[in-house]
């Protein structure tokens, strides 16, 4: 028979049992242990028909009030667990929409790009329409086209990339274009005369040390018309020159030899080295920065153009060098390791207009 005594403590125990429950699966536990089909008040309800009358009309009531004050210790229980939970999470996922942005960071304009997109600048104000081809190219338009024949030491010079072939592979063979120097082929090729380009590009040389690296960059210039003389090719090199560089800039021209020009020249730049960072336009040094000269007859009649009617220069220029010079950029190798901080540091805001003086 079941006593007083004995309810108070199965309240006492659910009641510390349902405040110590942490989350709803312990609770529901607690239910199905308490009055669940099986649970322990359940069972004693059960009991009750076992009872005689009187003692049922005592313990009834008694075990009811029971079962519902534990029912309601559950339902009150689950709700409190149910708060905390929404509180946690309101807290969890609260937001100041107040805080200031987290910084992203923008990616930059590469130094090359950069001198590229001046270079191309400062020539198209001066009438130079820009030349492409292709970066594997025929050693006829790397070298032959260009009055380099098979045996001349610039071929082995220029460390060239040979592309490999497939025996039986009978197409001529190609290269890795050591120059951009073949694009005036082929713009002579495509356009021919009068003709005023020029050809930014990528080019390969088997090199590497702090200022050569296998892939470079050159802007090739070519202007082609019937009475241009190296007059117009110092006008337009210095008025390049100092439109890049943002100052008067004093050039030298030095008599050279390339095989695809008559006469030939290589063109220095007035710099000083005052402080131990060249500075271009002052001072009494010079540094090489480009070949150019009037272009070879062989090489006119290679692009299929009269050299009796027509005649011209060129010139080549390195990009990643006069980039260098301008932007005080001591490694070209640098140039090309992706580091992020180096480009962070010497790349260009894309909302960056080239600084170019005039046009
Ligand atoms: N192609 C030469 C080089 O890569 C540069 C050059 C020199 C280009 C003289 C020219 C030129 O057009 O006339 O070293």
């Amino acid at each position: 028979m079941m006593e007083g005594a004995d309810m108070d403590d199965l309240r006492e125990k659910f009641v510390s049992l349902i405040a110590a429950a942490t989350d709803a699966a312990a609770l529901e536990e607690l239910r199905v242990q308490a009055v669940g089909k099986k649970g322990e008040i359940s069972l004693r309800m059960r009991e009750l028909g076992k009872m005689g009358p009187e003692e049922r009309q005592v313990m009834g009531p008694k075990l009811n009030a029971l079962k519902d004050e534990i029912t309601s210790a559950l339902a009150a229980k689950k709700a409190a667990l149910e708060d905390a939970a929404l509180d946690a999470r309101l807290q969890a996922e609260w937001l100041d929409v107040t805080l200031p942005a987290r910084d992203r960071r923008a990616g930059t304009i590469h130094p090359v790009s950069q001198v590229w997109e001046e270079a191309t600048a400062i020539f198209a104000d001066m009438g130079f329409a820009v030349a492409e081809g292709p970066q594997i190219d025929s050693d006829w338009y790397n070298f032959d086209a260009l009055n380099i024949p098979g045996h001349h030491p610039a071929r082995a010079e220029m460390d060239t990339f040979y592309m490999a072939r497939a025996a039986g592979d009978n197409r001529p063979p190609h290269v890795l274009r050591t120059h951009t120097s073949p694009v005036q082929i082929r713009a002579m090729e495509a356009q021919g005369a009068p003709i005023r380009i020029i050809a930014p590009g990528r080019v390969y040389r088997a090199d590497y040390d702090q200022t050569h690296t296998p892939m470079f960059h050159q802007v090739e210039g070519l202007a082609i018309d019937r009475d241009i003389s190296m007059a117009n090719l110092k006008w337009v090199l210095e008025e390049f020159f100092s439109a890049f560089f943002g100052t008067a800039v004093k050039t030298r021209f030095r008599a050279s030899h390339f095989p695809f020009t008559e006469p030939s020249a290589e063109v220095d730049i007035q710099c000083s080295w005052e402080g131990g960072t060249v500075k271009v336009g002052e001072g009494d040094a010079w540094l090489e920065v480009l070949g150019s000269g009037m272009v070879h007859p062989k090489v006119l009649q290679a692009g299929g153009i009269d050299p009796d009617q027509w005649q011209g220069f060129a010139f080549g220029m390195g990009i990643d060098r006069i980039a260098m010079l301008k932007y005080g950029i001591p490694d070209l190798r640098a140039f090309f390791e992706s580091d992020l901080r180096w480009l962070r540091h010497y790349g260009f805001s894309a909302l960056q207009v080239p600084t170019i003086r005039g046009g």
